[in-house]
């Protein structure tokens, strides 16, 4: 995957490398010309983001709020990732229950989850009620709640029509979530799709009857509030980590360079006075670190984030002439190319390039296609800080 703050960094080098070459500021496309960089533009952006579209923007319902105080939890307000150990993964999913059953059934589609994701744990989360008035002086203080998954007996070549998969006492009188790992099941789903037949709870008195619902009650889609449905959450990596490794080649920094483009989407700097101007700043300043606010309402996404509105990539600017001092960071090889630059012993030697050489991750709440709100973490998204490579 490409990193888009890195992309536009490298470009303003390379534009301030040759300032000599005349008419190329002010080659400006045509209208038709720059609404196809820009559309270009945009769906490389949305390919940054590990989408191929937009997601579908349905009238949203109100977010989890367990997914919201997770972002909150792993992201500031600028969606910055607070401490990269937090989240073992990389994305997080809520899912609503599909079936709406009368028993404590659930059913969850788990389509939107790539087969190369790596489950690293999925819990259940179902809001237990206070109980019914007349039993309030029940006897019982504590039942044994089981979570189950539905097997298909054709498939597994057993009599076993469930598989137990988390069990625990629940106090009758509580109120509020109860969190069951049903990692094992979500596995084999993602396995074989079509085994996919759902989870069944089972509440137990202590000497082992199974109660009726009455006693212990869990909210449920149909019947409770929204805020209260029935969950399933899903912690999983895409390995993007490993990938994007692989992929910072300087030949895709040519085709992509027009993300530079998103900036300036507003017309006011889009004019060719602008430009000069920062050329100009480019030279007379040393390298260092500027903002470059990345606004999704203005790329037109707020339909579908949630959260952050948007965020600070920053982005590397100045010049990397000799004498590289150390508040500019240099590495020995940009030090050394600066002084052959200033002996200007051999020609077409420049100045070494004002880069980001720390980048830090960003986090994403959003709307899927399914309108299961997803936490997803980008790596190198922000530049943490600039220096002369
Ligand atoms: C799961 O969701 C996908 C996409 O919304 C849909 O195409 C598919 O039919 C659903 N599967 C089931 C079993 O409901
Ligand atoms: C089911 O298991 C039995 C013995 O364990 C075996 O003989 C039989 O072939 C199996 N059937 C299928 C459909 O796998």
């Amino acid at each position: 995957m490409f990193v888009f703050a890195l992309s536009f960094a490298a470009l303003l080098c390379v534009t301030s490398a040759w300032p000599a070459i005349s008419g190329r500021e002010n080659d400006y496309p045509s209208e038709d010309e720059s609404e196809e960089v820009r559309s270009a533009a945009i769906k490389r952006l949305l390919e940054v983001f590990g989408m191929e579209d937009p997601p579908a923007v349905h009238v949203h319902k109100q977010p989890p709020q367990y997914m919201l105080d997770l972002y909150n939890t792993v992201a500031d307000v600028d969606g910055v990732t607070k401490d990269p150990y937090l989240l073992e993964g990389n994305i997080v999913r809520s899912f609503f229950d599909k079936l709406g059953s009368e028993q404590v059934e659930f059913k969850f589609n788990l389509s939107t989850v790539a087969r190369s994701e790596k489950v690293l744990a999925a819990e259940l989360h179902l809001f237990k009620l206070r109980p019914q008035g007349s039993l309030t002086f029940s006897r019982q203080h504590f039942c044994q709640v089981s979570v189950y998954q539905l097997l298909d007996i054709r498939k597994t070549n057993s009599t076993q029509t469930k598989k137990l998969l988390s069990s625990r006492l629940i106090p009758v009188h509580s109120a509020g979530w109860e969190v069951f790992t049903v990692t094992q099941a979500v596995r084999s789903w993602m396995a074989d799709e079509d085994s996919n037949l759902g989870l069944h709870v089972v509440v137990r008195t202590l000497e082992g009857s199974q109660t009726d619902l009455k006693l212990m009650r869990f909210a449920s889609g149909r019947h409770h509030h929204q805020s209260k449905q029935p969950m399933l959450v899903l912690f999983t990596d895409d390995g993007r980590r490993s990938a994007a490794l692989g992929s910072t080649n300087p030949h895709e920094a040519i085709s992509t360079s027009f993300l530079s483009q998103i900036p300036v989407l507003d017309k006011s700097s889009r004019s060719a006075r602008s430009i000069d101007y920062s050329e100009e700043e480019v030279r007379s300043k040393p390298c260092q670190r500027l903002p470059l606010y990345v606004d999704f309402e203005e790329i037109g996404w707020s339909g579908w984030i949630v959260s952050p509105r948007g965020y600070n990539a920053y982005h590397c600017k100045g010049s990397c002439s000799f004498p590289l001092g150390q508040n500019m960071r240099p590495t020995n090889h940009a030090t050394v190319q600066s002084i052959i630059n200033a002996l200007k012993l051999i020609r077409g030697i420049e100045t070494p390039c004002c880069v980001p050489d720390k980048l830090f991750s960003i986090n994403l709440l959003y709307f899927d296609d399914d309108e299961n709100v997803v936490l997803k973490q980008y790596n190198d998204m922000v530049a943490g800080s600039c220096g002369c490579h």
